[in-house]
């Protein structure tokens, strides 16, 4: 393969490996949005994607796939123990959402991680070209960036962090934080999801390692006593909006999203929520609001129904595990309370769906809801108002979202207050139409105009501002 003057580095490539019941191999988009973010930019680059096929023990060359170049990185099962399921998911990724599933520290798989990310540093540093470009994503990964720019000075590094940067308070915990904080500071360019998320960022570097901050620049301090300028700042991700416009445009679509209206029994009001069954998602406490208000008689379910999409995520997780338990069980619950012969309360589907599904239940759903404890973005909220071309429908939205900061005109909520949450959700089904058009018109306006091509374009120019060549 010809070396590549643009490489992105992500845990995950954007297909996953699949093994069928007789051993034929197929190809599966990875989930979670930092794919879907990033898939339609390496179109148009003439770039390498390095990342994990999704699948333990499994040696491969480099390989093409829908017009990208892919290197895959193998992992072995205790990698992906230690390093994936351990280190970045039941360390990091608690920490980093401020804490709301415990997080683990061990030293097996503080090793484990450093180890990986080398190897994807060498995997990066193998495809980029003189003087190339090498972009970094999300948390699995924070140390590459240093990796690389030791092993390749030449290269300009950027490095995309796509979940919350938390407070110093919780930071401080990491027992590896020092080291985290240099190998982000590889980078030339650190980006996030919210500008808190880079005040957290900068705050803990002058804290920490007594760097020198001024605005978003940071004055690096290398080994051999010379400095240098990184930047962090946010730049918030969002969807690449025409697939989702015109899907829902399409007559089949629509006649889809009517046809799951109707297996529905044609409820007054359709209640949506789609995410990977993630305790951060705040999945249960908004089945605990809605359960209430069936229960109160606030809503009834003749004219009421949720469906809940939460795609299986991370199953060997032990947090994972007892969630799904926690939320079916709740499901249940209210279903076995409520349910008649004709309607249900929740619709309850682990399952995942290809894009086109999505679009119909968007279309279907006249109401949104986004209710996470902690989220970097959610993307989720941005498809749907993306859908919505005739400005119908509503957005219920959490504060603790990156979306929040910039989609103004959903109706908020903070997901610990079931009572808000509740109030939200009543706000929504009674909303007018008039107020509906009013808002959704906001939004809509909002998201087509920062688009994901208007990110990664603010994202590299950023970097070329930093390291000009
Ligand atoms: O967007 C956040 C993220 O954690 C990505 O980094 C990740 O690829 C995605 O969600 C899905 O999670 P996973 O790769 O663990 O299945």
């Amino acid at each position: 393969m010809v070396a590549a003057d643009f490489v992105v580095v992500a845990n995950r490539l954007p297909v996953d490996r699949v093994e069928g019941p007789d051993g034929e191999v197929g190809w599966r988009t990875s989930p979670g949005g930092l794919v879907a973010a990033l898939e339609p930019m390496m179109r148009n680059v003439n770039g390498a994607w390095v990342g994990w096929a999704g699948q333990a023990d499994t040696e491969m060359e480099p390989f093409e796939n829908g017009g990208i170049n892919l290197i895959p990185v193998p992992l072995s099962a205790s990698e992906v123990a230690e390093y994936y399921e351990g280190f970045a998911n039941d360390t990091i990724w608690p920490l980093y959402h401020d804490v709301i599933a415990p997080p683990q520290y061990h030293r097996e798989w503080w090793d484990a991680y450093e180890t990986v990310n080398r190897r994807f540093a060498e995997a990066a540093v193998a495809a980029v070209a003189q003087d190339g470009t090498v972009w970094v994503h999300d948390y699995q990964l924070q140390l590459v960036p240093q990796m690389v720019r030791e092993l390749r000075p030449d290269v300009t590094i950027g490095y995309f962090h796509h979940i919350p940067f938390p407070a110093h308070g919780l930071y401080a915990q990491l027992p590896w934080r020092d080291q985290v904080l240099r190998g982000l500071l590889g980078a030339d360019v650190i980006g996030f999801q919210r500008a808190q998320d880079a005040t957290y960022f900068l705050t803990a570097v002058r804290r920490r390692l007594r760097y020198e901050v001024k605005g978003a620049h940071v004055t690096v301090l290398e080994a051999d006593g010379s400095t240098r300028t990184a930047v962090a700042r946010a730049f918030p991700i969002s969807i690449d909006t025409a697939p989702y416009i015109e899907l829902a445009q399409r007559e089949d679509v629509k006649a889809r999203a009517a046809e799951i209206r109707a297996s529905l029994g044609n409820p007054a009001r359709i209640l949506l929520g789609v995410d990977r069954l993630d305790y951060t998602k705040g999945i249960r406490h908004r089945i605990k609001a809605y359960g209430e208000l069936l229960a109160e008689g606030r809503l009834k379910v003749e004219d009421v129904t949720l469906v809940q999409v939460a795609s299986p995520s991370r199953e060997r997780v032990d947090a994972y595990v007892h969630l799904r338990d926690e939320i079916e069980l709740a499901v249940s619950r209210i279903n076995g309370d409520t349910d008649t012969m004709g309607h249900t309360a929740i619709r309850y589907l682990h399952q995942g769906y290809p894009r086109e599904e999505m679009v119909a239940l968007y279309l279907a759903a006249d109401v949104m809801l986004v209710t996470a404890l902690r989220d970097g973005m959610n993307l989720v909220a941005k498809e749907y108002v993306a859908t919505r071309a005739d400005n119908r429908g509503v957005l219920v939205l959490s504060e603790f979202t990156g979306a929040a900061d910039e989609l103004r005109q959903a109706v908020r909520v903070n997901p610990h207050d079931i009572e808000g949450v509740k109030d939200a959700i009543m706000t929504a089904v009674e909303m007018s139409p008039s107020e509906q058009s009013r808002r959704m018109r906001s939004l809509r306006r909002r998201v087509l105009d920062n688009d994901v091509d208007a990110w990664s374009s603010s994202f590299l120019k950023a970097l070329a501002e930093v390291h000009p060549r």
